[in-house]
């Protein structure tokens, strides 16, 4: 026994791994997240800070005249954005919020919940530098309808011992043939600057906790680029905003408790109305679209994608902004928003689909009504053409629904005499609500409400029958209007 106690600490001397060490970086600050879970698969994704939460004692960013904005973003000069936005003698890291990346190492091990000796354990990989410190796993073999625990470690090297670990969870989707109660979340459009608990983040992730969501959705516009504080218009700036908004303790909580997909919009591409071509200051849409679909989100080959929920529920995530037409060009067959690949791939499916209710569930909406200025989403008149292919399709279906995002405040929408229906999420907080005046109350609403919240759905049997009932709810989790829905 004397001589196995000293075989170890021989190791541990020889391995230089101090315990002391451990009260240094790397961290995770941005905890984890996941992605893409099908029944068999899921996406893991996570980033090594070296701080463990952001700084809250950083100095403010310099404001921009809107002279000055529009001058920079379309400068290429990435010295002048960074410094014009930047005190002198600082850098990003003294800035309110800021929590950096760090190179370093991490491990993975997940297992199906209360089954650790089932566990699969990765091999310790290294951070990706060029990749704001990010680390994906993508994992195959899961078992469909199970909760799986993740835990990650960090450490700096093979020498260090683990400086931080992160646990959580996430859930797979049931197979297509279980009759099984879905419960789900739609969110869209908030930002650092407009949340609405200043220490924790925005108030509907603890709120939808609370609902114990088998799943959610961003629809987008997680994060502005183009609005100040700092105003993104370099990478590193970009990066940035990620960083602070995924340090969140609200969020950070969420994330590793709740099975999630994102989808992406204008804001966290590049700018309002962005698309192909365009850019904001030296980085180009191109490239924008590289930053969240491969670097900054779980990753997958396919940008959109559908996932059956059990017997009752079928979900079709749309990428709005991969495929699209330059905005400004005159409506027309061949004017695009989804592209025809994927167009034709979502009519394909759905029909093919025997789910109870199937959700389109698009970053912009198809409905409206919305702004007569706006020229971006199928509902406005730039789109027309497309829209109307779209909406044909759909009111030719049975128990087909548009959910979305983008608007910043909650409706309903149905078209009298159409099977055409669509519910939009409304904007993460109150203070982020605008854009739509609540008098302005038209006879397609069948419910409008200019404050900030989430969508809530429930999918469940009901005597026997499949029932899709969809609660609008405020930033604090009451509930303010519901829709009950049964088969056609
Ligand atoms: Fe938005």
């Amino acid at each position: 026994m004397k001589k196995l106690f000293l075989f170890y600490g021989i190791i541990f001397l020889l391995s230089g791994c101090n315990k002391n060490n451990s009260r240094f970086n790397p961290y995770f600050g941005n905890g984890f997240r996941n992605g893409w879970i099908d029944q068999n698969s899921a996406v893991i994704w996570t980033r090594l800070t070296k701080v463990p939460e952001l700084k809250r004692d950083g100095l403010p960013f310099i404001p921009l005249s809107n002279e000055e904005h529009q001058s920079l973003s379309t400068c290429t000069d990435e010295s002048k954005i960074y410094r014009a936005q930047i005190p002198q003698g600082l850098t990003l890291e003294d800035m309110e919020g800021a929590c950096p990346g760090t190179a370093g190492q991490v491990k993975l091990v997940y297992y199906p919940q209360n089954k650790r000796g089932d566990k699969t354990e990765y091999k310790w990989l290294t951070v990706d530098t060029e990749k704001n410190f990010t680390r994906q796993w993508k994992l195959y073999n899961l078992q469909a309808g199970c909760r799986y625990n993740v835990e990650i470690y960090a450490r700096k090297d093979k020498r260090s011992c683990v400086s931080d670990t992160i646990s959580g969870f996430f859930t797979t989707p049931p197979e297509e043939s279980t009759v099984q109660e879905v419960t789900f979340c739609f969110v869209t459009c908030h930002d650092y600057n407009r949340r609405d608990d200043g220490i924790n983040g925005h108030k509907i992730y603890p709120a939808m906790l609370k609902n114990h969501p088998d799943f959610y959705v961003h629809t987008g516009d997680v994060e502005y680029y183009d609005k100040p504080n700092p105003f993104c218009m370099t990478e590193s700036l970009m990066f940035f905003k990620w960083n602070r908004i995924f340090a969140l303790p609200f969020q950070r909580d969420f994330y590793t408790k709740v099975t999630t997909y994102f989808l992406k919009d204008d804001h966290d591409v590049l700018k309002d109305d962005a698309f192909p071509g365009t850019s904001y200051g030296n980085v180009s849409y191109e490239r924008g679209l590289e930053i969240f679909d491969k670097i900054q989100f779980p990753s997958s080959d396919d940008t959109y994608n559908t996932i059956r929920w059990g017997k009752d529920l079928q979900i079709w995530l749309m990428d709005g902004r991969r495929f699209r037409s330059n905005n400004t060009i005159p409506d027309g067959p061949e004017k695009t928003i989804w592209g025809k690949v994927q167009k034709q791939w979502l009519f394909r499916t759905i029909k093919e689909s025997d789910a109870s209710f199937k959700l389109i569930i698009s970053p912009t909406p198809i409905l409206g009504p919305d702004r007569d200025n706006k020229n971006d989403n199928h509902s406005n008149q730039g789109f027309k053409n497309e829209g109307d292919e779209i909406r044909r399709f759909v009111n030719e279906q049975k128990n087909v629904y548009f959910c979305n995002g983008d608007r910043h405040w909650q409706y309903v929408t149905h078209w009298e005499g159409t099977r055409l229906w669509e519910f939009s999420c409304g904007a993460g907080s109150d203070e982020h609500a605008e854009g739509w005046s609540q008098e302005d109350k038209r006879l397609e609403h069948r419910f409008l409400r200019v404050k900030g919240g989430y969508l809530l759905g429930h999918v469940y049997r009901q005597d026997g029958t499949a029932t899709l009932k969809f609660q609008h709810c405020d930033v604090d989790g009451g509930v303010v209007y519901e829709k009950l829905l049964v088969t056609e």
